[in-house]
């Protein structure tokens, strides 16, 4: 947004969904204690976080809960000690939920495992001792090439309770990237499995593993550790690699958990990059620890009966935040499913929900899309009765998507929690909860504690209606705590590009209620005839017709138009691609926003380029 500072907003999504009144009597926290809360946030931030911390275990207590001498560079709990696993376990099995379920794991053919508190607990400190025999100690670096397996989470644990530092990387990534990851963060260990199951086919990893090592520097993966999982044939090196089982077949269950300094590193992990190169943020003990306690328990309002199920893969920040570390601060039961969602049919999702009675399930839009094309007759195969609370992330939800999260798989009974945040962040940012009121297509507002808005390239408050960049103007303390590389450069890219404010590189817009809209990333914004628009609403605009699954524009070039749309389209199962259904799709586009979004041209496809955490690469359709 260079020459002019707003961008249009097209799209009028007036629908609202009111809390039904057993949510508001049952939430943890209502609609008076949010707004209490943000009183406090707005007049005390500082105080806010520290109430936060305080329902956490430490070693030793902080000397400041925010150090902004040093800013942008924030340091959070200073002078604290703590350990985040501590938290996540020890804590649990001096009370009842020692014997509460904290995992249950289920893999693509049908086998399932279970952990209760203290069985994970003995776990990890196993594999804890099993590390330390590999020479590991505080603050070395641990790369996992890990799927969705229990090791997995066990593997992160395990590292952060003894100081290591791990890193995981895309299980869905090739060699080539796994090399490029291993020779930037110098791991003394990888971790990873022979293979796992994917859509029906075995996935074999340990091979990746070994070419990525054949031509990496010496001193990388002194050792490599490798998990049983798929009954694949693999190549050990004697040397250097060696099986998980063996490991932690003669370690003792008690590793202590090593006493770390609030921002010493927890983990490092990539941004998912749907633009630029992808950056390495690095999230610590204390601040990460806080944000996404905090916030998991009051965004799902989790209640001691809670099953949780995020379907994000523990390689992105939704898997490490909200499916790993918050659960198990929070004590819940968190559900893991290690295969495709349409294996062996398109209701394998719900089929989960029902057979371990999910009570919250948090997604992406684009899950939800794809499990969409197949309309209600799979959804309604399943007793999906014990659900209370749905929520998304990663994406802009267009409101026809929310809307068929809302009344076929919530059955009008669910709020739906539209959740923005980011690698970046670490924890959610703006996201209704429970007690909030709802608008499909809207993150709503800010939580307690987070100072978002949306402003010019100036820093300017833009008004209602009008879209600019989303900002966040006070630290939070969820926010990543150190970059790798060139750390400089990165903290003026986010903090100087708008001075003096965190830039999120999204653009979106404040309606009059205050409730905020994605509109996309900055990068991605179109500008049709000077309109500056951004592409969230066209997509949507498209994806509102009722033949159409799931819809990406982007701009072209035009001599008379600077930009025209041109929009890319996969249909709901079943439906034909017609010339007819091709113009009423232009139609429908001029009729939802009006005569200024020329669509010159729609494609029909098959399936859309995404990042492998499901984001569309417009990038890539662009050229
Ligand atoms: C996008 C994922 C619209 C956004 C936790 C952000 C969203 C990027 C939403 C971060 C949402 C995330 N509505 N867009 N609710 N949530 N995004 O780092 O562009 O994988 O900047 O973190 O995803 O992606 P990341």
């Amino acid at each position: 947004m260079d020459h002019k500072e707003t961008l249009d907003s097209l799209l009028h999504e007036m629908r609202v969904f009111r809390p039904l009144p057993q949510m508001l009597i049952d939430a943890g926290v209502n609609p008076q204690d949010l707004r209490a809360a943000r009183e406090l946030a707005d007049i005390d931030l500082c105080a806010y976080w520290e109430e936060a911390a305080e329902e956490l275990d430490w070693f030793t207590k902080w000397d400041k809960v925010c150090d902004s001498s040093d800013a942008p560079h924030f340091r959070w709990f200073t002078g604290a000690r703590c350990n985040i696993v501590y938290n996540a376990l020890d804590r649990h099995i001096e009370t009842v939920n020692k014997n509460r379920l904290a995992l249950i794991w289920e893999g693509e053919p049908g086998d399932s495992r279970q952990y209760t508190y203290y069985e994970l607990y003995r776990a990890v400190n196993r594999f804890a001792n099993g590390l330390k025999r590999l020479g590991v100690t505080k603050g070395d670096r641990v790369v996992l090439y890990m799927p969705q397996l229990p090791e997995t989470v066990i593997s992160m644990l395990a590292c952060a309770r003894i100081g290591a530092v791990h890193s995981l990387v895309f299980s869905g990534f090739s060699a080539r990237l796994l090399r490029e990851r291993l020779c930037e963060i110098k791991p003394r260990v990888v971790i990873t499995a022979d293979g796992f199951y994917r859509n029906g086919q075995v996935i074999r990893l340990k091979e990746e593993v070994d070419r990525a090592l054949l031509s990496t520097p010496d001193g990388i993966a002194e050792s490599v550790v490798v998990v049983h999982r798929a009954n694949v044939e693999v190549e050990m090196d004697s040397a250097r690699d060696c099986w998980y089982a063996d490991l932690v077949r003669h370690e003792r269950p008690h590793a202590p958990a090593e006493i770390m300094a609030a921002d010493d590193p927890l983990f490092i992990l990539h941004t998912s990059g749907t633009t630029g190169k992808p950056k390495g943020m690095v999230h610590s003990h204390g601040g990460y620890m806080v944000g996404v306690h905090r916030t998991f328990k009051w965004v799902f309002d989790l209640k001691p009966t809670d099953i949780f199920w995020c379907s994000a893969d523990p390689g992105w920040i939704t898997g490490h935040s909200y499916l790993v570390y918050g659960p198990l601060l929070a004590g819940t039961t968190t559900v893991m499913y290690e295969g495709h969602s349409l294996y062996p049919q398109a209701d394998r999702m719900w089929n989960i929900v029902s057979k371990y009675g999910v009570t919250i399930f948090y997604t992406s839009p684009t899950q939800i899309r794809t499990l969409m094309r197949f309309g209600h007759r799979y959804p309604d195969q399943h007793d999906l009765s014990t659900l209370r609370i749905l929520g998304a992330v990663g994406e802009p939800f267009n409101p026809e998507a929310w809307l068929w999260l809302y009344e076929i798989i919530g059955k009008g009974q669910c709020p739906v929690l539209d959740t923005w945040w980011q690698t970046e962040t670490g924890m959610i940012m703006i996201s209704p909860m429970p007690v909030s009121v709802l608008k499909p297509g809207s993150v709503t507002r800010p939580l307690p504690g987070v100072d978002a808005d949306v402003v010019d390239s100036e820093g300017n408050p833009v008004p209602a209606g009008k879209g600019g960049f989303l900002v966040i103007r006070k630290p939070w303390p969820a926010m990543f705590s150190d970059v790798l590389g060139d750390r400089a450069e990165v903290m003026d890219h986010y903090w100087n590009r708008i001075p003096g404010m965190f830039y999120a590189g999204d653009v979106a817009r404040k309606d009059e209620d205050g409730y905020f809209w994605i509109q996309g990333r900055a990068d991605d914004v179109l500008n049709i005839s000077g309109h500056r628009i951004g592409t969230a609403e066209v997509e949507s605009a498209l994806a509102s017709h009722p033949h159409v699954a799931e819809a990406v524009v982007v701009g072209v070039p035009d001599k008379i138009k600077g930009q025209v749309a041109k929009g890319y389209v996969t249909l709901k199962h079943g439906v034909e691609r017609t010339d007819d259904l091709h113009r009423e799709l232009k139609e429908h586009i001029r009729r939802e926003l009006g005569p200024i979004v020329v669509v010159r041209a729609i494609e029909f496809c098959d399936d859309l380029p995404k990042t492998s955490s499901g984001k569309i690469l417009r990038t890539a359709l662009k050229e």
